[in-house]
């Protein structure tokens, strides 16, 4: 055989993986693309580290795979880094049963009526029952699901803004345990589902930025609190008012087994104070399917110089409502997108959304349901 055919027979077999792999990882983007990134945030939140998540889909799904290979056959894994920044750190003292406070101060944010964990209830249920059950409970629950203490001065003014299509046997559980964790950390707060009208692909972060613009208009909020409708959190401590810098409150799902699935992870359940939200131009419009919004809004939320935190140990814990994004298609372009995160932050969110939509209450929310289209939120050529 002449020498200069001859191939190195480790790169040839290397090669060969490498091209098994992608056409594999190729065919399960395409194919099933909720499973695999369930399984590859469980793969990551099982202890691999992914520095820098958004470069192409290609080299991200190639790293995971190979990165899980290589520490399989070497017997290490990657040691995964749960330093989660707290800028400022929790204490654990909550006020005494009994405590005392008056009308005329701010509620306290460590309550006694925060007792922890929550018992969660994911059976069905109708929004009927849950508008009746709560409002027995509290006949001061008003319109919209607007409450505010009376026995102290709430700290935060809380919008609760909910993405929203084709899950209404959600949302009843979803009020029924968040209503009265709400009420016990004496926030105010009134609740937004938000929800697509129209054929195009789900646009999770267009729909907050609407009910951004919708909620200032009804009162003058001064926390956002975004929250998908599938998320049920496990512990009344994880208070839900803002802070000086923006909050990830849902930090270990179930369904990635308790675990963070990459640092820069901000999906599920954020707040960010009016003022922050502002600063950063809302959320991207150019998020047409499932995925990588939260990344964008992580990247944008860096660039304008804060740090998010997040709250410690177990009281990050939430349930999450199994679907499997049932007929929502993954968006394939965030990854280009995600790129140029920085360049686009100035010209594409608040200021170049354009929308009508139709709004009306129902006894615990206020439904402001849109049709969205591309054209709405037009994003010049940079
Ligand atoms: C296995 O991991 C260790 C670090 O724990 C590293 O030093 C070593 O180079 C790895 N082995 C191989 C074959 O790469
Ligand atoms: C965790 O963070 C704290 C404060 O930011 C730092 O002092 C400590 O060294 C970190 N620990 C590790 C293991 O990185
Ligand atoms: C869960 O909710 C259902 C429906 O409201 C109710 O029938 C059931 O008793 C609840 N289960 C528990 C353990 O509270
Ligand atoms: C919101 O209102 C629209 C009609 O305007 C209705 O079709 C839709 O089911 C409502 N959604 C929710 C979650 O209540």
């Amino acid at each position: 055989m002449p020498t200069q055919l001859r191939f190195p027979r480790r790169s040839f077999l290397g090669l060969l993986f490498l091209f098994s792999l992608s056409t594999s990882a190729l065919y399960f983007i395409y194919s099933a693309p909720g499973i695999v990134n369930e399984y590859l945030f469980m793969v990551q939140a099982r202890g691999i580290q992914i520095r820098e998540n958004v470069r192409s889909i290609g080299a991200q799904v190639l790293e995971q795979m190979v990165r899980g290979a290589y520490s399989n056959v070497n017997g290490t894994d990657y040691a995964y880094d749960f330093n989660l920044s707290e800028p400022y750190v929790q204490t654990t003292t909550y006020l005494p049963e009994g405590f005392t406070y008056l009308p005329s101060q701010k509620c306290p944010e460590r309550l006694p009526s925060m007792k922890g964990p929550v018992d969660v209830n994911m059976s069905e249920v109708t929004l009927e029952e849950v508008e009746r059950s709560l409002l027995e409970g509290d006949p001061s629950l008003s319109a919209g699901g607007h409450w505010k203490p009376k026995d102290c001065i709430p700290r935060w003014k809380v919008a609760i803004l909910v993405p929203f299509r084709n899950r209404h046997e959600h949302l009843p559980i979803l009020l029924r345990h968040l209503v009265p964790t709400l009420q016990r950390q004496r926030l105010q707060f009134g609740f937004y589902v938000v929800e697509q009208a129209g054929d195009e692909p789900f646009n999770r972060a267009m729909l907050f930025n609407v009910g951004f613009q919708e909620a200032m208009k009804d009162l003058d909020w001064d926390c956002m609190v975004f929250h998908d409708v599938d998320h049920i959190l496990e512990n009344d401590r994880n208070y839900y008012g803002c802070g000086e810098m923006p909050r990830h409150f849902a930090i270990k799902l179930n369904k990635y087994s308790y675990m963070l699935p990459y640092n820069e992870f901000f999906g599920g359940v954020s707040g960010l104070t009016v003022e922050q939200f502002k600063r950063i131009n809302g959320f991207p419009n150019a998020f047409w399917g499932w995925g990588g919004e939260d990344d964008d809004l992580w990247n944008r939320v860096q660039f304008a110089g804060y740090k998010v935190s997040r709250p410690p140990g177990d009281v990050g814990r939430y349930m999450s409502i199994p679907h499997h994004h049932r007929g929502e298609v993954q968006f394939l372009g965030r990854y280009s997108l995600l790129r140029r995160s920085k360049e686009r932050q100035g010209l594409d969110g608040l200021n170049n959304l354009r929308y009508t939509p139709q709004v009306s209450r129902r006894p615990l929310y206020t439904n402001i349901t849109v049709p969205l289209t591309r054209e709405l939120a037009p994003v010049a050529d940079y």
